[in-house]
C-alpha cells in the first residue's frame, strides 16, 4: 500500500474547499486505507483529503483511545460548549497553538463504503473531527486564532518551512 505525499501550508489544494462525493465507489475505501497508513506513519490523529492533495470532502481519524474512522461529505450540525487545546497539523509541522474548539458536536457524514452515519463526538474526538472538517473548508487551525498570534505562528512556519525543503532537497 502507498504511502500518501503530505501537502504542506500554503500549497494547494490545503487553501481551497473541497468538493463533495456525489458517488463513493471502491477507490474511496482504497483512498481511506491508504490515508489511515499515512496519518499513522507520520503519528497523526486526523488527515483530511486536501492534506494528502485530493480536493474532495474525505477525512480519516483515528482518537487515541478509540477507533479509526473515515468520514465522507462530513456534516457537523451541532456545536456545543468552548474549550481551548493544543493543536498541530501534519500540513504544518512543528507547528503548535491552543485552539478554541465546541467540547459536543453532532456529526452526520457518509462512511468508506458509503452507508450514512450520525454521531455525537466529545472532547479530543471532536477536536479532531472539527480540525479536519475545517481543512475541507480550506481553513487551517491557525486560521481560528487572534490575528497576532497567527502572524507569529505563520513566521515561525516560514522558518520551519524553510529548514524542511532544504533537507528534502539534500536527500
Ligand atoms: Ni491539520
Amino acid at each position: 500500500m502507498a504511502l500518501l505525499n503530505l501537502v504542506l501550508y500554503p500549497d494547494d489544494p490545503l487553501t481551497k474547499v473541497a468538493e463533495p462525493y456525489t458517488d463513493v465507489g471502491p477507490e474511496v475505501a482504497k483512498l481511506a486505507e491508504e490515508m489511515l497508513e499515512t496519518m499513522a506513519t507520520y503519528e497523526g490523529v486526523g488527515l483530511a483529503g486536501p492534506q494528502v492533495g485530493v480536493a474532495k470532502r474525505i477525512l480519516v481519524a483515528r482518537p487515541p483511545e478509540g477507533e479509526a474512522m473515515c468520514l465522507i461529505n462530513p456534516e457537523i450540525y451541532e456545536m456545543e460548549g468552548r474549550e481551548e487545546g493544543e493543536e498541530g497539523c501534519l500540513s504544518l509541522p512543528n507547528i503548535y497553538a491552543m485552539v478554541p474548539r465546541a467540547t459536543r458536536i453532532r456529526v452526520r457524514a457518509l462512511d468508506a463504503a458509503g452507508q450514512p452515519i450520525d454521531f455525537e463526538a466529545r472532547d479530543f474526538p471532536a477536536r479532531i473531527i472539527q480540525h479536519e472538517v475545517d481543512h475541507l473548508d480550506g481553513v487551517m487551525f491557525l486560521d481560528r486564532l487572534d490575528i497576532l498570534t497567527r502572524q507569529g505562528k505563520l513566521q515561525e512556519w516560514e522558518e520551519v518551512r524553510e529548514r524542511l525543503l532544504a533537507a528534502v532537497v539534500r536527500g
